[in-house]
């Protein structure tokens, strides 16, 4: 099985009503994409961006949900909240949420289930921090993650996987080519190890600064099925430079 091609849009904390203009815009230019394209707003933003863009081939989806479905968690949102509202996958234990709201791959876990139970695609995503690339820990690290943060029962329909080296994350700073690589090689090889054929099939996405300048070559790297990007994300013709560079992708 080889995994479909993903560009994901994480707009993060960023993003008002008048910015759907931007997703319209997307949209307009890119009617039919090669590949999937998927924009993950603020929670506030998922509805009217559904409804901005009905009809376009540009999936919406959430940054983050709660473990459970509903229940007295002020504050929180469920996965079957971000399926109401139109959303079809959801961004799980980011860096910035495994930092700022203490995630724990067990955590991570939980929610990919919940996820999975609202019929959202999960993309679970993983990362070591500059301290652990420079110890040498990197594979050790995102192995464990890898593992503690997937449950049982991943497939290459409900599953999608972000490499983001934290380091690497809204600072301009990517790593070479082959650092890319043989993360990449290492977490296809336990996906499959772990799930057989659906293994094969799970986008394994690149995040961490992509940019339409160096989107070609990361596209070009082994088991780089697409990309999760913040800040390119937020305007139409920095992201659609990113959709047509996967799109020319082999
Ligand atoms: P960046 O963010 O593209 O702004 O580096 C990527 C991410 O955090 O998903």
């Amino acid at each position: 099985m080889t995994a479909r091609k993903l560009a994901a849009g994480n707009w993060k904390m960023n993003g008002l009503a008048a910015d759907l203009a931007e997703v319209e815009a997307l949209a307009k230019a890119h009617p039919s994409p090669a590949v999937d394209v998927l924009i993950c707003p603020p929670a506030t933003l998922i509805a009217p961006m559904c409804t901005r863009i009905a009809g376009s081939a540009i999936a919406v989806g959430g940054q983050d949900c709660h473990a459970v479905e509903k229940g007295a968690h002020t504050g929180d949102i469920s996965a079957q909240m971000l399926a109401d509202a139109g959303a079809t996958n959801v961004i799980l234990g980011h860096s910035e949420r495994r930092t700022d709201h203490y995630e724990t791959d067990a955590s991570v876990r939980l929610k990919t289930q919940a996820a999975w139970s609202a019929d959202l695609v999960a993309i679970v995503c993983i990362g070591e921090t500059l301290g652990e690339r420079e110890d040498g820990e990197t594979l050790d690290i995102v192995g464990g993650q890898l593992a503690g943060s997937l449950p049982d029962g991943c497939t290459a329909a409900n599953t999608v996987v972000a490499y983001e080296p934290v380091w690497a994350i809204g600072t301009g700073k990517v790593p070479t080519l082959d650092q890319i690589a043989e993360v990449h090689d290492f977490l296809r090889a336990r996906l499959e190890e772990r799930f057989g054929a659906e293994g094969a099939g799970i986008p394994l996405l690149y995040g961490g600064s992509v940019k339409p300048s160096n989107a070609d070559e990361i596209f070009g790297v082994s088991n780089v099925d697409g990309a999760l990007v913040g800040g390119a994300s937020l305007k139409a013709a920095d992201f659609g430079g990113i959709i047509e560079a996967l799109e020319r992708a082999e």
